[in-house]
């Protein structure tokens, strides 16, 4: 089949690789259908993420039809048409049994990588590095998907692809990021960042009771599909985001903050940003925290700052002496997208939302290389890909 696999820092190709096969009684095989490309795969693309290696099968925002069926799969049936997260769980263990699926303890198979880098391992995911299990991603043909009776959600309503593939990750990671805020009635809401995942929290924000809703960035065409989404902006190349953000709230801050851009921040010369890009750059550090500290740095006293932004390693020149005195509250994970999925889809099934507004592009899978390059460097419009294999 064909597969677009990483080779390399900016180099990503389709390559003929060899189809793949049930492993073990609880999988099964999708052939996919439609499949995104996702800000997490820049920072495999841009060299942050370790144990990575040449060869693996990036993705993990698939969705197809079953094509066949472990003999130990109950659920799932050849033709069914599926929504696979991009989180592995088994669904039986500790973490999993309370809906903590990003925390299962067994989907993992290179745990003690992981364990050594982070003290107790999460989830395996699809398409994400060896040190989270090194398993094939659904940028390809086909995919094999472990666990099949816990992960995959069945779409059995006519709803297109676009308007369900989200719910492999970007629409459950925005509405887990604006939950994990506890928003109260009428909060202000602020979210750095305007990405496909920052656009998904900020439509979750208003389910959830927001009264405002204020998201930076400083691309333009970002900045405008947030403002369509009802937010007020701040363009980070216009203004200071801390000035600003004060000017909109009398003084206070915003009640809940979400950090929705993660390690790869620009920070327009601060202090803080020049030292990561320095240090980044010689491997002294692994992130560029920018939008984080912010964050922190402008939340209101005992407000909460959600980070759905993924970060690699340890993050230096954290303002921990801000949250501590702010008495803020500091939330974040992987999203435990199993639990979301059912919500959810009922939620587009019901016209409250159609996730679908955020694609840009749609291009063959054969168009994969050029589309990271052109979805990380924000190039004509671009602010979600999804493939077509
Ligand atoms: N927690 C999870 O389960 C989960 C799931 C999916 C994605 N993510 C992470 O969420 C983050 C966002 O994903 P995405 O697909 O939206 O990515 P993206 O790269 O498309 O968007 C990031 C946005 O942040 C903006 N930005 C950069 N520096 C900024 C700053 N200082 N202030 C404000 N905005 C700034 C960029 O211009 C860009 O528009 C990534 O880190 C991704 O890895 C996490
Ligand atoms: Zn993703
Ligand atoms: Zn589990």
């Amino acid at each position: 089949m064909r597969a677009l696999c990483w080779h390399g820092k900016s180099d990503v190709r389709v390559d003929d690789v060899p189809d793949p096969t049930i492993l073990d009684p609880r999988d099964v095989i999708i052939r996919v259908t439609a499949t995104a490309i996702c800000g997490s795969d820049l920072h495999l693309y841009d060299g942050f993420v370790p144990t990575m290696e040449s060869g693996d099968i990036l993705g993990h925002e698939p969705m197809g039809e079953v094509v066949e069926v472990g003999k130990a799969v109950t659920r799932l049936k050849k033709g069914d048409r599926v929504v696979v997260p991009f989180v592995i769980a088994c669904g039986s263990c500790f973490f999993c049994q309370r809906g903590e699926h990003s925390g299962c303890d067994v989907s993992n198979p290179n745990a003690h990588i992981a364990r050594e880098m982070m003290g107790q391992s999460p989830a395996g995911l699809f398409g994400y590095s060896h040190m989270l299990g090194g398993f094939a991603g659904g940028q390809a043909q086909y995919l094999r998907v472990p666990f099949a009776d816990v992960g995959p959600i069945k779409i059995e309503s006519g709803l297109s692809d676009e308007q369900v593939l989200f719910l492999s990750d970007i629409f459950p990671t925005g509405y887990f990021a604006a939950e994990l805020c506890g928003i109260e009635p009428g909060d202000t809401v602020a979210i750095w960042g305007c990405g496909p995942v920052a656009q998904m929290a900020i439509r979750s924000a208003w389910m959830l009771g927001a009264g405002r809703v204020i998201a930076i960035d400083r691309v333009p065409e970002r900045l405008r599909m947030a403002e369509a989404g009802k937010a007020e902006t701040i363009n980070f190349d216009e203004a200071k985001v801390y000035d600003r953000l004060m000017e909109m709230t009398r003084g206070r801050g915003p009640d809940r903050c979400i950090d929705a851009v993660g390690c790869e921040a620009h920070g327009l010369g601060s202090p803080d940003a020049v030292m990561d890009k320095v240090k980044t750059a010689v491997n002294l550090a692994t992130d560029r925290a920018h939008a984080l500290r912010e964050a922190i740095m402008c939340c209101r006293k005992f407000g909460t700052v959600s980070i759905p932004g993924v970060y690699v390693g340890a993050v230096d020149k954290m303002p921990m002496g801000a949250a501590v005195n702010k008495g803020l509250t500091l939330r974040m994970g992987q999203t435990p997208v199993q639990r979301y999925l059912r919500p959810l889809l009922e939620k587009i099934e019901a016209g409250a939302i159609d996730p679908s507004f955020v694609v840009t592009h749609r291009l063959p899978l054969e168009q994969a290389p050029e589309a990271y390059k052109t979805f990380r460097d924000k190039q004509d419009g671009c602010i979600k890909v999804v493939l077509r294999p």
